[in-house]
């Protein structure tokens, strides 16, 4: 039976601030969605939200017929959504292996050896399974993140600036991969990626949501997103940092 997953009128205050007002988002098995906006829109609010790290106080949150809404982490984890954070979340004095054992076990549905040979194989990290994750380069800190995060074999995937400071090689490679999650052949889970680099969500994304102060500017086709002057206003209206990495709407 086709999965959704589903978010609704979902709101988050963190004292004064209305972090997010009143988003509705959906997201489909086999899809991958753009979740964009400026810097503080509430992108990383959302997937904490989500994922269970935060509980909003208005909306609701479901998987498939099941209502998350109020749920820890590890149990919405069990029922299938994997996430990464935006920056990663290893456990730097453990092995690489060690890592990728944590993240199966989290799921507990597979026989972790043969799995973990398979993620090895798959995000070549063969070379350095034996070494502790805090030794890693950066662009295999992140990679090592993500295979983690598909070791528990997830119907749901949010990724939270994956890409972030991966050099281009590395950010074509990220690409291909996450496109090979949402093959049904492989995985077949739905994606939520939050990402600045806009030329990278417009070429892998089938829709695009776009968040501003909180609340959903647009939603649609990556082509209809673009073109849509109050995403362009948003983004020409505010400032970019040097952390806004290729954010032109080109
Ligand atoms: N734990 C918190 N306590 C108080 N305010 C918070 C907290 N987390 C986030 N915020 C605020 O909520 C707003 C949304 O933050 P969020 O991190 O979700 O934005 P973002 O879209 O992920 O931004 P960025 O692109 O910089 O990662 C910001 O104004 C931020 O300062
Ligand atoms: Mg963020």
């Amino acid at each position: 039976m086709p999965k959704t997953l589903q978010v609704k009128k979902l709101s988050k205050r963190f004292s004064g601030l209305q972090a997010l007002s009143n988003v509705n988002l959906q997201l489909e098995k086999e899809e991958i969605m753009g979740l964009i906006g400026p810097n503080g829109s509430g992108k990383t609010t959302l997937i904490n939200s989500i994922s269970g790290v935060l509980h909003p106080e208005a909306g609701s949150i479901s998987i498939g017929n099941m209502d998350v809404t109020g749920w820890k982490s590890d149990k919405i984890a069990r029922l299938g959504l994997a996430r990464t954070f935006q920056t990663a979340r290893l456990f730097f004095s453990l092995t690489v292996i060690e890592n990728l054992e944590l993240g199966i076990m989290a799921a507990s549905r597979y026989d972790v050896d043969d799995k973990v040979d398979e993620l090895l194989n798959r995000f070549g990290l063969e070379r350095w399974a034996m070494d502790r994750a805090g030794t890693l380069a950066y662009g295999l800190q992140r990679r090592l993140e993500i295979a983690r995060a598909v070791g528990s074999n997830p119907e749901f995937l949010l990724l939270d600036e994956p890409a972030a400071g991966l050099n281009e090689d590395e950010s074509e490679n990220l690409l291909q991969l996450i496109r090979g999650f949402r093959d049904p052949a492989g995985l077949g889970c739905g994606i939520l990626i939050v990402e600045h680099d806009l030329a990278m969500i417009m070429r892998l994304c089938d829709r695009v949501h776009v968040l501003n102060e909180g609340q959903t500017l647009a939603e649609g086709s990556p082509e209809a997103v673009r073109s849509n002057h109050a995403v362009v206003e948003a983004y020409m209206g505010k400032r970019y940092t040097a952390s806004d990495h290729g954010s032109a709407l080109t």
